[in-house]
């Protein structure tokens, strides 16, 4: 596995490669959704590259930029051992300049939801993807679906702005009691790790209710936060593939999403019906 670090190298290497590639843009502390991401990249296309960058632009003021788990040690063998030909892994100052253009998420699908509560957050987002597809230049890029909102939106930039790469969503990889991976739940003490699997609990209900042919959002809302309490919900919302609230479920078009607040941590969840 070749580490690079500088975006102008990994150009000129990319630059000599004939094959499809595979790209996995992460922001490290590696687990197990990474895993499930990089092994389909690796899968589908002749080189895989992962790239390991805690994007600066995409943390709002307060929030955990300086604490945001790095672990590039363990995340390095854990590429190697998964097979990754490429880990990239720039510094800050090698993907920003002062002063730049920047991508802006669209008024409402930015600002709704995530965008809400983080306002700028997917201008962020999107920028750093856009920076790291031109850099890349990705036959195909791998997403989860744990972040809906953010892999619609990259969809929506990959076709606004006519990029010539293919943009896959794979399942939210859970730990056996049902919490959804993510790097942040390191900073869970153990009382708000056990709280926390009500997140999941409460989109198990949603799916019940919808195997029941339970469909008003209303229902389904309100018996989601029966689950969740005492927790602090900062959100629960059913969507359309397309971002715009629904009354009702519709099967193989909603996706029902929860965020929550356990002391400092913010968690996000959601499920794909
Ligand atoms: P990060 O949070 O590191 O996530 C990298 C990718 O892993 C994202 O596509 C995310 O949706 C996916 N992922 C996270 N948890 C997952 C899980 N439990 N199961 C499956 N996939 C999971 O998302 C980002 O980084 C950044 O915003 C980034 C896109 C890299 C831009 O900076």
């Amino acid at each position: 596995m070749k580490i690079v670090r500088s975006p102008h190298e990994l150009k000129t290497i990319l630059k000599e490669h004939q094959g499809e590639i595979g790209f996995v843009p992460t922001m490290g502390a590696l687990h197990r959704g990474h895993l499930s991401l990089i092994e389909r990249a690796r899968k589908e296309n002749a080189l895989c590259v992962v790239s390991i960058f805690v994007n600066p632009t995409q943390f709002l003021e307060g929030e955990d930029l300086d604490k945001y788990p790095k672990k590039f040690e363990a995340d390095e063998k854990i590429c190697s051992i998964a097979g990754v030909d490429i880990l990239f892994y720039p510094q800050a100052e090698d993907m920003y300049e002062e002063d730049e253009i920047k991508i802006c998420s669209p008024n409402v699908r930015g600002y709704v939801l995530e965008g809400h509560v983080r306002p700028g957050h997917f201008d962020g987002v999107l920028t750093v993807v856009m920076k790291l597809f031109n850099i890349v230049t990705p036959t195909r890029a791998y997403f989860g679906k744990k972040d809906a909102q953010q892999f619609l939106l990259i969809m929506q930039m990959v076709k606004n702005f006519f990029m010539d790469v293919e943009v896959i969503a794979l399942e939210t990889m859970r730990e056996s009691d049902g919490l959804a991976m993510s790097s942040r739940n390191v900073y869970l003490n153990d009382a708000e790790r056990l709280e926390a699997l009500k997140i999941g609990k409460s989109l198990k209900c949603a799916t019940n209710l919808v195997i029941q042919k339970v469909f008003e959002a209303e229902r389904i809302d309100k018996e989601m936060r029966e689950v969740l309490s005492p927790l602090e919900v900062e959100y629960i919302s059913i969507v359309s593939r397309s971002f715009v609230p629904q009354e009702k479920v519709e099967i193989g078009n909603s996706i029902i999403l929860v965020a929550a607040r356990l002391g400092a941590t913010r968690l996000i969840d959601n499920i794909w019906i």
